[in-house]
This record gives C-alpha cells, sequence and structure tokens, in this order.
C-alpha cells in the first residue's frame, strides 16, 4: 500500500501517453491530476482523479494550477511532463511561429511544471520528477530538426535541473521514447516510421507499457539515489 495517497501530477493526460499512464497509476493506487488544454478523455468515476485544464506554456496558468493542487491534495510527490506537440518539416520549411510554439510546449512547458512542483516538493523534502524526450534526439532524424531540438533542450535541462533540486532531495531524469502509436504522430508517412525502427536495435514500435516501466524504475522509492539521467528505449 505504499503508493496509497501518493500524489502524481501528469500533464497530457486527455490523450495518447499522457492518458495511459493516468490510468496506469490510478490502478497502482496514486492519486492523479492530470492535466491539459482540453477535457480530459479519460473515462473513470475514480475520486482518485482531478483533471486541470491548463497550457503548459503560460506561466501564469501554471503557477495557479500547481498551487491548487498542492493545496487540494495537501503534497505533491510525482511530476509527470508528458505534454508534448510535434510538427515534422524539412527546416528551410519551418515558419518561426511553429519553433516557437514547440518550444514553448515541450521545453517551456516543461521547465515552467518542474519549477512550480518543486517549490512544493522542497517543502516536504521529497519529489520525483520525470520528463519526456524522445529518440529523435540521439537519431538526428531530418525533418524533426525543431522537434529534436526542443526534446535535446528537454534532456539537458532535466541533466542539470537535477543537480540544482538534489539539496532538496528531488530527483530529475528523463525518458526518451521511440515511436508509439498516437495522434502524435498519426501523420508521419509509414515508410519513415519503418525506418526508424529499423534504425533501432529492438526493432518494434513502442509500447505504453514500456514508456511506463521506465518512469517506474525512476518513481519508485528505491531509486532516490537515480538522478540526472536520461533513459532513451528501444536500443538507440
Ligand atoms: N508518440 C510517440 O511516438 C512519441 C515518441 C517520443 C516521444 N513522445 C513524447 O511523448 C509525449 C506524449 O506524446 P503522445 O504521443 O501521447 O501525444 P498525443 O497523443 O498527441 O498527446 C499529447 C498530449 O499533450 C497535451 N498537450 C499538448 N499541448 C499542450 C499544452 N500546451 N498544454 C497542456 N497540454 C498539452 C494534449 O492535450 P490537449 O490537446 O488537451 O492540451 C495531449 O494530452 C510528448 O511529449 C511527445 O513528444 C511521443
Amino acid at each position: 500500500m505504499k503508493n496509497k495517497n501518493k500524489v502524481v501530477v501528469i500533464t497530457g493526460d486527455s490523450k495518447g501517453i499522457g492518458r495511459y499512464l493516468t490510468e496506469y497509476y490510478l490502478k497502482k493506487g496514486f492519486v492523479v491530476a492530470g492535466c491539459s488544454r482540453l477535457e480530459s478523455g479519460l473515462n473513470t468515476k475514480s475520486r482518485s482523479y482531478s483533471h486541470f485544464r491548463l497550457d503548459v506554456s503560460q506561466e501564469d496558468q501554471v503557477v495557479k494550477t500547481v498551487r491548487s493542487i498542492f493545496h487540494r491534495f495537501k503534497g505533491i510527490d510525482i511530476l509527470i511532463n508528458c505534454a508534448g506537440i510535434a510538427s515534422l518539416n524539412h527546416a528551410l520549411l519551418t515558419p518561426a511561429e511553429t519553433v516557437d510554439r514547440i518550444f514553448a510546449v515541450n521545453f517551456k512547458g516543461t521547465f515552467l511544471m518542474s519549477r512550480e512542483c518543486s517549490k512544493f516538493m522542497k517543502i516536504n523534502r521529497c519529489g520525483r520528477i520525470v520528463n519526456i524526450s524522445s529518440v529523435a534526439v540521439p537519431l538526428k532524424i531530418e525533418g524533426e530538426a525543431i522537434y529534436a531540438a526542443s526534446k535535446s533542450a528537454v534532456a539537458t535541462f532535466s541533466e542539470i535541473f537535477a543537480k540544482e533540486v538534489a539539496p532538496f532531495n528531488i530527483t530529475c531524469n528523463c525518458v526518451g521514447p521511440t515511436p508509439i502509436e498516437t495522434d502524435l504522430i498519426k501523420n508521419v508517412p509509414v515508410e519513415k516510421i519503418d525506418r526508424i525502427i529499423n534504425s533501432l536495435s529492438l526493432k518494434r514500435m513502442g509500447k505504453f507499457i514500456d514508456v511506463a516501466n521506465a518512469i517506474d524504475f525512476f518513481v519508485k522509492d528505491e531509486s532516490g539515489y537515480v538522478t540526472g539521467q536520461t533513459i532513451y528505449l528501444g536500443g538507440v
């Protein structure tokens, strides 16, 4: 019953990997505070689940929402920054506003949520943060320059932030998933996905459980001595 009443904040809970993680941690007995712009797509009557409508790229919304989560649940034990967007295009054809948007959600959103949740984790002198990067970083995939750069920023930020929050007993780590069937990649041509899969050591699409398993390692009580690490899945 170690997980009972532990509070996990999951961004991007309305669909895809974030929704899977929300169901996964609810089943494990956690209290889940999910955050995304739209209503939650989750069909649950669980009293351990609350959804907060939030754009993670908006500082005022993040500050207000994280404060209300803390006051409602009297603590924040774990943060999983899963909210993310992608736009795949040749760099020469990418408008500057696309770059702003991708960095605002993927990088700034991760930074703002990590900063605000850490302020409350610090009060209890304990916390776990897991950020989501991508194998697009080590694979250096053409057509993903901006997305991969934003995920590279997430990984570098996590590694340095880990050092800055270590004195408060907060760990910060990163998971880099391989392609997983969600809306995020629904417009990526099959041949391109096949090429990515073929460049992995383990030649298959990723599954939600692959991501959950890596996150589980970082958030469990026994992993308090593991911080500033990025696990890329699939054997890149
Ligand atoms: N699927 C893959 O192949 C893959 C591979 C590597 C890494 N990843 C990473 O894994 C994470 C989840 O991706 P996914 O595949 O599950 O994507 P998805 O199915 O498109 O879901 C993205 C989630 O992020 C939320 N979101 C987007 N913009 C937001 C914002 N400004 N504020 C708050 N929430 C926002 C969306 O909810 P709303 O629209 O309601 O806001 C949604 O819940 C992302 O960081 C992605 O980069 C995915």
